[in-house]
């Protein structure tokens, strides 16, 4: 009795949870940016990262958190690269409790960002990592293959993909987006034309600090893409020269078997 009583709860929670989500027919666009590191030699913009990160700082980490991204990385090499000072103060602005202290304190660059404020808000530390903007074709994979995984593709698409329409269902207000997998969104349009002001006076409407956050938020999840592809391309440059190595070395043990059959 009990089992199926449980049973049936279960199953009836399946079918609202896919009634909620189902959205018919729907599939999200994500539309292709070209970043500055794409490509076997792309390398991080500096500056597109700083603002990445006052876009960041004064607007998403009022809900999202990146609590797996230390603070300190911000002054490293191929990153937004601030000096220590900054990078210092930057800290200092965002408290932490400290069990060995038994008390709040100020972060230090040792620190990681604070963690999300909304329990909803998904953390952002990985998110560029975790999202695959382009599918396909049939599964075959080719699209990413030429496009990329997609995952900044996928977090600029949202942050443009707002419609303007709204709805309402089960006390939550949804966003129509359509970037977003079921095509409304539970986070509000976050950003509008000219709300960041950007010291070096670069364009801030909606698009710009898009790819700038977006780009930022690559840099987050994955801040040694750039050492990663030099270590490729030199591994790529030694691998050619051994082969060349190898099939001289090759020709040259079986020479004198392959010429007798020659002369034979
Ligand atoms: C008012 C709070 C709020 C702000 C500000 C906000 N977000 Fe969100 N964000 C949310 C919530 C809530 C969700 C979860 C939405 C859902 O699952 O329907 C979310 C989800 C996301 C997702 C995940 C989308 C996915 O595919 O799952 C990304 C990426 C994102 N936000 C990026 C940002 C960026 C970048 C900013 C700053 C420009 C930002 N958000 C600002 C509340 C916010």
């Amino acid at each position: 009795m009990l089992r199926k009583i449980t049973l049936g709860a279960v199953a009836a929670l399946a079918l609202t949870g896919t009634a909620a989500l189902a959205n018919e027919g729907f599939e999200p666009t994500t539309t292709d940016v070209s970043f500055s590191f794409e490509g076997p030699f792309g390398t991080f913009d500096r500056h597109q990262l700083q603002r990445g990160l006052q876009v960041y700082t004064e607007v998403c980490s009022a809900c999202h958190g990146m609590k797996f991204v230390p603070i300190r990385s911000l002054a490293d090499e191929g990153g937004p690269q601030l000096p220590m000072d900054q990078v210092r103060a930057y800290a200092a602005q965002f408290d932490i409790f400290d069990p060995t202290l038994d008390d709040t304190r100020a972060r230090t660059p040792n620190d990681t960002f604070p963690s999300s404020t909304m329990p909803n808000a998904p953390d952002l530390s990985l998110m560029a990592k975790a999202r695959a903007g382009f599918h396909g074709p049939y599964g075959l994979g080719l699209s990413q293959l030429f496009n990329g995984i997609g995952g900044p593709e996928h977090i600029y698409s949202i942050l443009t993909g707002f419609t303007g329409e709204t709805k309402d269902e089960a006390g939550n207000t949804f966003y129509e987006n359509h970037a977003f997998s079921t095509g409304w969104i539970a986070m509000p349009p976050p950003l509008s034309d000219g709300q960041v002001e950007f010291a070096d006076g670069s364009p801030n409407d909606v698009k710009h600090m898009a790819e700038d956050v977006a780009a930022f938020l690559m840099w987050a999840a994955e801040p040694h893409m750039m050492a990663r592809k030099q270590a490729g391309f030199v591994a790529v440059i030694f691998l050619g020269v051994l082969s060349v190595l190898l099939y001289l070395t090759n020709k040259r043990l079986w020479a004198s078997v392959k010429g007798k059959k020659k002369h034979a």
